[in-house]
This record gives C-alpha cells, sequence and structure tokens, in this order.
C-alpha cells in the first residue's frame, strides 16, 4: 500500500468512526500489519461474550448489528487461535465459526492487532440471519506456494459455500501473500529467460463466495491475492462497498473483483488497484450495478471473456457509472470468443473518467490468448450498449474507440453521447476502429467516430441469441 493511500484509507477509518459508528467502541483501532499477540487480559475461556446493551466497554460490535438483537461476539482467541502469524489457526476458526453460525447474529471477530493464518477452508452454511464474519485484525493463508499443504486446495483459500445472508467485514486487512504464486514458472514469461513453463497452474481465489445469497462484503483492505481477490459464483444478492483491493501492477490473473453466474450485484465506494481486471463480470450475470469505483492501475472494467469453448453466456443489464479508470490496459471492454453463443445486452457506461489508459472503449469478438484461435459462425450477441460522458486521456499506443465484432454476428444499437478522449501525451491518434458495427453517436465524439453503421444489419439471425 502506498502511503497516500495508507492516509486515504486511515482518513476512511477516521471518518467511519466519526460519523458512522454512534454507540460503538471497539472499533477505535486501526490495525497495524502483522504485529504480534496483543498481550491482554481477555478471558479466552468464555466462549461466548455478550456485550451488555449499551456499555460502552463492551468488545467490538460489528459494524452493522441487525436491529434484532445484540451481536454475540466468538472471538477466534477463545477457541485456541494464537494470532502470531505463523501458527495454523485453521481449527481454531472452524470452532468459532461452528459456534457463530448457529445462533441469531453471531459475529466470528478475528480480534485487532494480531495476525492470523489459516489454511484454504470452507465456511458451509447454512447460518442464522444476522452472521457477521469480522476482520478487525489480519487474516493470511500461508505464504506462498511452497508452504501451502499438499492435501489444500490450490484453487480457492477462503471459502464461504450455501450462506444465505452473510456480512463479511472489519477494519483489518485479509492478506493474500501472492507473490510466491505470482513468480512459479508457469505464469507468463516468469520462467527462465522469459519463458513461460507448461502448467497446470494453479493459483488459489483469496475470497470465494458459491452458490450464496443476500450477501455484505464492506470496508475491508485486500491485497496481494494469489489469484482473484474475491470472487463470486452462482449467488444472487451481492452488496459491495468500500472495499481497498490491491496487488502490484504486474501480479498475474489477480482480478480484484469478479462475478459470474451472480445475478443483483451492487459494487460501491471501491478502489482496486491489481494486475489484471479491476472487475470482471463472467457469464450467467445481470442487474449489475457499479458506482463510484476508482480503478488502476488495472486492466479496466471488463464483461467477459464469454463464449469460450463455444460456450453459451447471458450477461444482461449492467450499469457502470461514477467510475474512474487510470494508467490501465483498458477502460470499459466487452470480450467474446469466436464461436460463442448467447448475448451480452443492455450495458450501460455512463460517467467514467480515464487517464492514461489504453482501449479506453472497446468490445473484442476476437479474444484470444494466442494468435492461432479460428474465426467461427457462431458468437455472442453483443446489443443495446451506450456510452455517455466517457471522457479522459488515453495512451496513444492504441486507439482509444475499438468495435472488433463478429463478422457473423455484428453488434447492434450501440449509442455514444458525450465521449472525448485525448491523449495522455504524443500524438493524438484520431482512427477510431469499427468492424460489422451498428449505432448511432447522440453528440459528436472527439476523436470523430464515422465508422459505426446506421439502422440494423441485414444478417441478424435472431436465432443467434439462445433464451438469454
Ligand atoms: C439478508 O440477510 C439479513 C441478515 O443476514 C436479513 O436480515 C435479511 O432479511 C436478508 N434478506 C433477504 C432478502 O434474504
Ligand atoms: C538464457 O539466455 C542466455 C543468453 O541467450 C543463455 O546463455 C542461457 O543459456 C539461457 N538460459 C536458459 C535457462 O535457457
Ligand atoms: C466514492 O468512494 C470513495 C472511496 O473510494 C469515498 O471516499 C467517497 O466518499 C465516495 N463518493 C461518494 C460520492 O460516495
Ligand atoms: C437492472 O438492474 C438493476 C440493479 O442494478 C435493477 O434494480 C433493475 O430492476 C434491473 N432492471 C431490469 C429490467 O431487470
Ligand atoms: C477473422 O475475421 C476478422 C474480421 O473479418 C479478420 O480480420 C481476421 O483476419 C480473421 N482471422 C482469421 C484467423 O481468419
Ligand atoms: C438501444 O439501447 C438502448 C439502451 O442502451 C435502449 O434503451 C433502446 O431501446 C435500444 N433501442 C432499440 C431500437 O432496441
Amino acid at each position: 500500500m502506498g502511503v497516500l493511500r495508507r492516509l486515504f484509507a486511515a482518513w476512511v477509518v477516521v471518518a467511519i468512526v466519526f460519523v458512522g459508528a454512534p454507540s460503538s467502541h471497539g472499533r477505535t483501532h486501526y490495525h497495524k500489519k502483522k504485529t504480534s499477540h496483543r498481550d491482554d487480559d481477555e478471558s479466552p475461556s468464555n466462549s461466548i461474550s455478550m456485550p451488555p446493551a449499551d456499555s460502552p466497554a463492551g468488545p467490538t460490535v460489528p459494524s452493522d448489528p441487525y436491529p434484532s438483537g445484540p451481536p454475540f461476539i466468538f472471538d477466534v482467541r477463545s477457541y485456541g487461535a494464537a494470532g502470531d502469524g505463523s501458527t495454523d489457526d485453521t481449527a481454531a476458526f472452524q470452532a468459532a465459526w461452528k459456534a457463530a453460525c448457529v445462533v441469531e447474529n453471531g459475529v466470528l471477530l478475528v480480534p485487532p492487532d494480531s495476525s492470523f493464518m489459516i489454511r484454504s477452508t470452507i465456511f458451509s452454511g447454512p447460518c442464522q440471519p444476522g452472521f457477521v464474519f469480522q476482520v478487525d485484525g489480519v487474516l493470511m493463508p500461508p505464504d506462498g506456494p511452497d508452504c501451502w499443504p499438499e492435501s489444500d486446495s490450490k484453487r480457492q483459500w477462503l471459502v464461504f459455500y450455501r450462506i444465505d445472508g452473510i456480512t463479511l467485514t472489519g477494519q483489518g486487512t485479509i492478506e493474500g501473500n501472492g507473490e510466491g504464486w505470482w513468480n512459479l514458472p508457469c505464469k507468463p514469461h516468469r520462467g527462465p529467460n522469459g519463458s513461460t513453463l507448461p502448467g497446470p497452474c494453479d493459483s488459489p481465489a483469496l475470497i470465494r463466495f458459491f452458490l450464496s445469497s443476500n450477501i455484505t462484503v464492506r470496508n475491508l483492505c485486500i491485497e496481494n491475492s494469489p489469484q482473484f481477490h474475491i470472487k463470486f459464483d452462482g449467488c444472487e444478492g451481492v452488496h459491495i462497498e468500500g472495499l481497498s483491493i490491491s496487488s502490484p501492477a504486474l501480479s498475474p490473473n489477480t482480478d480484484g473483483i469478479h462475478i459470474e453466474n451472480t445475478k443483483s450485484v451492487g459494487i460501491y465506494n471501491s478502489l482496486i488497484s491489481n494486475g489484471d481486471d479491476c472487475i470482471s463480470i463472467g457469464p450467467g450475470c445481470s442487474g449489475v450495478d457499479i458506482q463510484n469505483v476508482t480503478c488502476g492501475p488495472s486492466h479496466g472494467i471488463s464483461i467477459g471473456s464469454l463464449g469460450v469453448h463455444n460456450s453459451q453466456a447471458c450477461v444482461s443489464n449492467v450499469t457502470v457509472r461514477n467510475s474512474v479508470i487510470r494508467n490501465s490496459d483498458n477502460g470499459v471492454r466487452i470480450k467474446t470468443w469466436q464461436g460463442g453463443m448467447g448475448s451480452v445486452s443492455g450495458i450501460t457506461f455512463d460517467t467514467v473518467f480515464m487517464e492514461n489508459v489504453r482501449n479506453c472503449i472497446i468490445i473484442d469478438q476476437y479474444y484470444c490468448f494466442t494468435k492461432g484461435c479460428r474465426n467461427q459462425t457462431s458468437a455472442v450477441y453483443v446489443t443495446d450498449v451506450s456510452y455517455t460522458n466517457i471522457k479522459g486521456t488515453y495512451d496513444v499506443r492504441s486507439p482509444p474507440i475499438h468495435f472488433a465484432c463478429s463478422d457473423t454476428v455484428p453488434c447492434t444499437n450501440i449509442t455514444m453521447s458525450e465521449v472525448e478522449l485525448l491523449p495522455f501525451r504524443g500524438e493524438l491518434v484520431d482512427d477510431p476502429f469499427c468492424w460489422n458495427a451498428y449505432g448511432a453517436l447522440q453528440t459528436l465524439t472527439i476523436p470523430p467516430i464515422t465508422c459505426l453503421q446506421d439502422g440494423e444489419p441485414q444478417t441478424l439471425q435472431e436465432s443467434l441469441v439462445y433464451g438469454c
């Protein structure tokens, strides 16, 4: 974390303490990373401590207690967690989970000023309503592939499974210890002399919500993930707010927030810097609302990649509003493979500020890892995409606007208004690229676009829009 970001994070904490937490008194600590076990006299034998309703000296109160009753705090130290940053505390977390999950308003507390190491773990529901997993200290996996137990999943670390109604929050940090994974010789160009050795090259996603609903993730710092930072798969009802996600710009595959097969998602007021997509939206997502997210460095906000291996993908009703993308390889992107099916529709990019971004606005229906992908006749159909008030600067190594639609399935109803993109430095590259892209300009754009085609294509085969 940079100094500025740290100051900023500290400022947010101060703001929250003063503005947002009327009667909670356990929240004035801002954690110090990886400090040793705190020497205090909290009784470890008392596994459930219930604060009296209005006690100013009560234990940590969760940030959003549900009105139905007081929280029940389950401090992982009461279950034997050492919190010294190296002891394996998995069993203590599992025991605390088991206890907290079965009571209403249970809070599993990872206390401040300590650092807890746990192995890859699946925390399964169902839990009682109001469950909170509160990280006020540091929580982390084993340090890199060399310390990863052979028997543990290398695809995921912290997994929340089949839970309806859970809040993951806290003033602490989830530290991914990802560096050893990024440098594996099977990662792109990390092998001898810049080569890439053959895989398999699994690296764990740091946090995964799977088949769960009604999920809130709020106010955490999440950093240095081995792979995706936080991933939602098969979920419904996700509210993300005030996250700070960071990894180095050159850390491979460290997508910030990834969603797939997930409906009704709000992502708000968050800062993401990483080495891959800031937010990636996979197949099966709809009702996604993204507002006030700042990305960069990153690879931008992406819908896709979709349609890999001739698969069907349906993505609809996605809005990105009032957001900023800086120093990124892409701005707002839709990417599909040749040969897919389904559609991407109802996509709104409104008020997105770009700074030094390559490919500020891009639709790429020829997405391919190698140079050798065949062109195919079927494609994921892209339609009803609007770009409004997209302003800022682009990196002149690529044209700022690029619509490469499929030969057989054109993109339709692309609308643009108030798009103004200037070179960050260097010469104007004023040749937006369009291929098989239909749509309309509602205002003139900078650079000017003359390549969008009017009206509807003759050849559009509705039958290609399989049941989305
Ligand atoms: C979501 O979860 C909260 C607490 O866990 C609960 O109060 C609320 O009723 C749930 N909402 C839905 C729609 O399930
Ligand atoms: C790396 O490249 C150098 C110079 O081309 C060569 O001498 C060396 O043998 C290469 N090492 C490996 C491991 O390929
Ligand atoms: C936008 O998000 C930042 C945190 O990234 C927050 O400080 C700011 O208050 C938010 N702005 C609005 C208008 O909510
Ligand atoms: C689109 O998604 C938003 C949430 O982002 C939701 O409120 C709205 O109802 C959805 N619209 C349709 C037509 O499904
Ligand atoms: C695929 O189609 C595009 C657009 O027509 C064309 O530019 C490209 O060269 C084709 N690629 C191959 C491998 O045929
Ligand atoms: C074009 O897309 C916009 C949303 O971007 C939608 O409101 C409009 O109805 C679409 N027009 C047609 C002709 O489908």
